[in-house]
């Protein structure tokens, strides 16, 4: 009816055109109309109709109810599917599941090692036998022919439709019950079934059915014939190899089928995770047949009843980012990855610097930990090395460094450092700067203090305007710099007036919070004058954008051509591990050592240490600061000429890795547009890509995602990204 429906459509369109070929109205759903037809041309009726059932909350398949009848009153006739009962202490279950530590040690690794890492795992569990469990939710169908791709968003297909039993190549596998070889079809396409059988089932007092058999030997195809009977318990197949099953480890994947459609010797052995329900009950759970227990079935994590575990056991001022928000089990480079197996291009994730869950990280951590983790009140080179490293990077007199666990612990010792070396306590900062999560910090913190819950600044900090060209009081590139710098020159001649100095001059080196703005040339070089004129410190806080993120330098305070008395890291320092950093002069570090010990518990323990040395290690060998200044200066490129076409676009702006996006009503008026943004960022989302908003008026798209982020990413991006900008809410109280 849909389809006919949308013939007529198509047709008194076409029809009315030609009596009337300029009036283009006619003609504007034609290419949309077509586009569904096609779409929906694809789509098997009875599938539609199932789906149409699971919409109206029946059983999406019909005859289920009656085939699980018939199963449970001759369950226990089944043969066994390799000869010798699956319930026993032989057999273990995998958990194959996206989150699963196994699958993601084991992907990456060559077939062989998999198959060791297997044979280890089922020799410590005494066992012989792997089984994979119906419904799990996959991550590893990585081909295309898994992916879904509709006006919703990019869907891919995970959930597990059979059962796998992992056992040798060569071992025989017999029919559980009688039927007759229904098809037999080699499916040679890397990580499909191989050679697959379907058998079709009759039985005299239960509904048709058929069982799939894939990833066989490929001598079956040989030895059986279509319409050929198989009686229950002969032996049907042998396992295949990794050379003709698809290129996976040897294991049957059995699976039910109750409409077989008009497939012909393949069928979907995964479902997109939005079928799931209409799926599972086309192809109800093998478990029975198998004479396994509700083991071999996947548990799906149950949202709602997370967050409100959630919200009982955690503090609320935590927050949680989406109108849903995504259960996320695992981090893979770029990509995040949810409990449903679906990838999500991480665009804001600067702490997963070299890309998360790096195999070299996770080692380094891991090796060390075997060894030793403790303080640093005894002698030990791990430490010293990694200090030794980690301050070569820094232009001389900057060689003295303090580890700590955070950027917060970092800039709360910088401002400890200052207070010491000079006797002052007052601050300069950036409006709409954020240092950290400590009561020093949020005190220097105007993102903070000045926002929703602060009771604005303490006396002893004093604030200048957030030196921001695109909105700010100094809009002028040629004078802005010197401006901005002037507003630091008051203050410091402000606390002279009173007898005071400042104790220290504390900026990003690119504005995170702000808006992801990157300063006014001359602005740091001037104010540090004037700082330091006065007797101030100059603190530059590198946590968000330090470590090669601005591509042209390592560190984002070398693009002002400064060098600062005292640098905080954080963040990407240790790629997601607790570890933070103070750098600065031998000068200082001797002015802050008055008697008073400096102790920190985790502080330099050789595992952060180890988990730091390495994130370097990749950074050099991965070439990631030159990744971030390469695509990072296309993709800026890109987004420019977006701007041309996208009036929605007021601003692009940043360095490398670190661009902002600003969304305005109006180019004129540069009025905010913080529901365009959101709205953009929540459809992002179900397109599978992860942005977030930042700045004042909420209305800047902030993008920093781990280095590892390459062309292609930047290409599907900027795809996506037009795509939304496209969509008709974007357009709503557009003033152009
Ligand atoms: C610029 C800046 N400095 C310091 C911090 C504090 O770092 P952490 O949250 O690791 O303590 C942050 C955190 O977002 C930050 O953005």
């Amino acid at each position: 009816m849909i389809l006919m429906r949308l013939c007529l459509s198509l047709t008194i369109g076409a029809f009315q055109q030609q009596n009337d070929p300029k009036n283009e109205y006619l003609g504007i759903s034609q290419q949309h109309a077509c586009e569904l037809l096609e779409r929906l041309h694809e789509v098997n009726p009875r599938f539609a109709y199932y789906l149409f059932r699971d919409a109206c909350n029946m059983e999406a398949f019909p005859s289920l109810p009656e085939f699980s009848k018939w199963q449970k009153k001759v369950a226990g006739s089944f043969h066994f599917l390799l000869g010798e009962p699956l319930n026993t202490e032989k057999t273990t279950v995998l958990d194959l599941s996206a989150g699963s530590s196994f699958s993601a040690k084991s992907e990456g690794m060559s077939l062989e090692a998999q198959q060791e890492f297997l044979d280890t795992y089922l020799r410590e569990k005494n066992a012989e036998i792997g089984v994979g469990k119906y419904l799990e939710a996959r991550s590893f169908y990585a081909a295309d022919e898994f992916v879904n791709d509709s006006l919703d968003g990019h869907e891919k297909r995970t959930i597990h439709l059979g059962i796998d039993i992992c056992v040798p190549a060569g071992t025989v596998i017999y029919a559980p019950i009688k039927g007759v070889v229904h098809q037999i079809q080699d499916n040679k396409s890397e990580l499909d079934y191989g050679p697959t059988v379907i058998l079709k089932h009759q039985p005299e007092d239960g509904p048709v059915f058929y069982t799939l058999y894939g990833h066989l030997s490929r001598e079956c195809l040989k030895q059986l014939k279509t319409g050929q009977i198989v009686s229950g318990g002969t032996a049907l197949a042998k396992i295949g190899d990794s050379n003709e099953n698809g290129g996976w480890l040897p294991h049957v994947h059995f699976q039910i089928i109750l409409d077989l459609f008009d497939y012909d010797g393949n069928y979907p052995g995964v479902a997109l995770p939005s079928r799931k329900k209409v799926w599972c009950s086309i192809c109800p759970d093998p478990g029975m047949m198998l004479g396994l227990g509700s083991e071999s079935t996947a548990e799906e994590i149950d949202s709602g009843q997370l967050l409100n575990r959630r919200r009982n056991v955690f503090g609320q001022s935590l927050s949680l980012s989406y109108q849903e928000p995504l259960i996320i089990v695992r981090g893979q480079g770029q990509s995040l990855i949810d409990s449903k197996g679906q990838f999500y291009l991480d665009c804001v994730n600067n702490v997963a610097h070299v890309g998360h869950s790096h195999p070299d990280i996770a080692k380094a951590q891991s090796n060390q930990a075997y060894v030793l983790n403790t303080n640093t009140r005894y002698l030990n080179p791990v430490n010293i090395e990694y200090a030794e490293r980690l301050c070569g990077l820094f232009p001389e007199p900057l060689n003295t460094c303090f580890l700590v666990c955070s950027g917060s612990e970092a800039n709360e010792l910088a401002l400890r450092i200052a207070g010491t070396v000079n006797g002052q306590k007052d601050m300069i900062v950036l409006e709409e700067a954020y240092h950290g999560n400590t009561k020093a910090n949020i005190d220097i913190s105007p993102y903070k203090h000045n926002g929703p819950g602060g009771t604005g600044p303490p006396e002893w900090v004093h604030q200048i305007p957030m030196p921001y060209l695109y909105r700010g009081l100094y809009r002028d590139p040629a004078t802005a710099g010197k401006l901005y710098a002037d507003e630091v020159l008051k203050i410091c001649e402000k606390l002279f007036g009173q007898g005071k100095k400042p104790a220290a001059f504390i900026c990003e080196s690119m504005l995170g919070c702000g808006g992801h703005v990157p300063l006014p040339d001359g602005f740091l070089k001037q104010s540090y004058q004037h700082v330091r004129q006065y007797g101030g410190l100059c603190i530059a806080d590198e946590v968000q954008v330090g470590f090669g993120r601005a591509g042209k330098h390592f560190w984002s305070f070398e693009l002002q051509d400064v060098v600062p008395d005292i640098v905080t890291l954080g963040k990407p320092i240790g790629n997601g591990h607790p570890l933070g950093a103070v750098i600065t002069t031998q000068k200082i570090a001797k002015e802050f050592a008055n008697g008073m010990e400096y102790f920190n518990t985790f502080g330099g323990n050789q595992v952060s240490c180890s988990v730091g040395m390495a994130v370097l290690d990749i950074m050099e060998n991965e070439g990631l600061q030159q990744n971030a200044l390469e695509t990072g200066s296309w993709l800026k490129e890109k987004l420019e000429m977006l701007k041309n076409v996208f009036p929605l676009i007021g601003d692009v702006r940043g360095e490398g890795l670190f661009l902002g996006v600003e969304l305005v009503l109006d180019p004129e008026t540069r009025e905010p547009a913080p529901l365009q943004a959101d709205y953009l960022v929540e459809r992002l989302k179900s397109r599978k890509i992860l942005l977030s908003t930042e700045g004042p008026g909420h209305n800047v798209l902030k993008f920093k995602p781990p280095m590892v982020f390459n062309h292609s990413d930047a290409q599907h991006l900027l795809v996506e990204l037009q795509q939304v900008l496209r969509e008709s809410p974007m357009q709503k109280n557009l003033k152009a």
